[in-house]
């Protein structure tokens, strides 16, 4: 790989226009092929932005491009990964990384066997939010970490989303859908997770389409909407965590880290740059916290760039498929546990990633 990865574009939806902003003024990054399913949307993406369009088969098997990002839905997530993995490329995909553990498993072993790196959404944790919380916990500002509280909370994304038929099947739900954020932030801060026990349930409540063209359709609900699980960090630490599309308001919702002397309330998970808070036994009041470590600026492409830097420097990139198989085992066995009422061992182990010093924002 040159000075810059050329990178090739699977998956032109939604969260694309995301990624395309933070690539595409970078001179370490180089789109060169889009493809969707949709050939005319990858027409579209190429006329914007001077990639070449190319067919999901002819963008994985194309000479000169040295990593595939995978933006597609997550069913077919583990297949174009495969792949690309299968073709010698570099692969980052968004979350989750597959369906299942079996499946994710099967991935991170190819791309070892092969060569070639496998990084995952998400990335926010190289944010400055999450990094500067976790920078204050890990120079002791609270103490020794005890435990820590992760909730996300909503009403239903039948509310604002058009087609949300799918956050109600499997693979989806309150769990898959908003874990990764909240779970792969409590992981490197508080280091990889030994056993779970989780409880899932789900109310009778009707939910109706409320936006769009399908407004007033009945939503099938095929998935637990409310869950809840205790994770046994392998440092000792616990964490308790509530994953709801049950929950009309709370004043709840985030992640907070409780130390022998004193509480970091974590920024969103699901966004890079937001206020930390901390609270201390000895100033006895919530004060804000500079950020001191993580990308100042960036968004979502950032765990892309990282990997790209990990090539050229040889060393480990940070938000990697073992990360991401990790956090799948955790959500897969959350379910397990709530099914059968038990606590579940977890097979699967990760490090956590490497904390990133204060950066400036990025070269363009
Ligand atoms: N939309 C968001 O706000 C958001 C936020 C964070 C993460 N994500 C994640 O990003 C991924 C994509 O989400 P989205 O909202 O952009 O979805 P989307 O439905 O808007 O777009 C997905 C795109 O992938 C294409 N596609 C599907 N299967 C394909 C295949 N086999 N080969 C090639 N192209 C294929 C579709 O044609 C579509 O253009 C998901 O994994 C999702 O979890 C989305």
């Amino acid at each position: 790989m040159g000075e810059s990865m050329k990178v090739g574009i699977i998956g032109l939806g939604k969260i694309s226009g995301q990624y395309l902003a933070t690539l595409s003024s970078r001179d370490d990054v180089e789109i060169v092929a889009v493809a969707d399913l949709d050939a005319v949307r990858a027409e579209e993406v190429a006329a914007r932005t001077g990639a070449t369009a190319l067919s999901v088969d002819g963008l994985i098997a194309a000479d000169g491009i040295d990593a595939v990002l995978n933006l597609t839905v997550p069913e077919a997530h583990a297949d174009i990964c495969a792949r690309a993995i299968a073709a010698g490329k570099h692969v980052f995909v968004e979350k989750p990384l597959a369906l299942t553990v079996a499946d994710g498993a099967e991935l991170v072993r190819s791309a070892e066997a092969a060569g070639v790196l496998l990084g995952c959404a998400p990335d926010t944790v190289l944010g400055s939010g999450v990094q500067s919380a976790r920078a204050a916990i890990d120079r002791g500002d609270i103490g020794t970490p005890v435990a820590a509280s992760a909730v996300w909370a909503a009403p239903g994304h039948e509310l604002w989303h058009p087609s949300p038929a799918f956050y109600y099947q499997s693979g989806a739900g309150p769990l898959f859908d908003m874990g990764p954020y909240y779970l792969t932030a409590l992981v490197s801060i508080l280091g990889p997770v030994a056993r779970v026990f989780g409880h899932t349930s789900r109310s009778e409540r009707e939910r109706m389409v409320a936006t769009g063209p399908h407004a007033g359709r009945a939503v099938p609900v095929g998935v637990d909407t409310h869950v809840t699980a205790v994770l046994e960090h392998a440092s000792g630490v616990v964490s308790t965590v509530t994953m709801s599309f049950e929950v009309w308001a709370t004043r709840m919702a985030g992640i907070e880290v409780y130390g022998t002397s004193g509480t970091v309330a974590v920024p969103d998970p699901n966004r890079f740059f937001d206020a930390v808070e901390i609270f201390t036994a000895e100033s006895g009041e919530w004060a804000s916290l500079d950020h001191c470590a993580g990308h100042r600026e960036g968004g979502r492409g950032l765990g892309l760039i990282d990997m790209g830097e990990a090539l050229r420097e040889g060393r480990e990139h940070r938000v990697s498929g073992e990360l991401a198989l990790h956090v799948l085992e955790i959500m897969e066995s959350i379910l397990e546990a709530g099914r059968g009422r038990r606590v579940v061992e977890l097979t699967t182990t990760t490090r956590r990633p490497d904390p990133i010093p204060h950066l400036p924002p990025p070269r363009t």
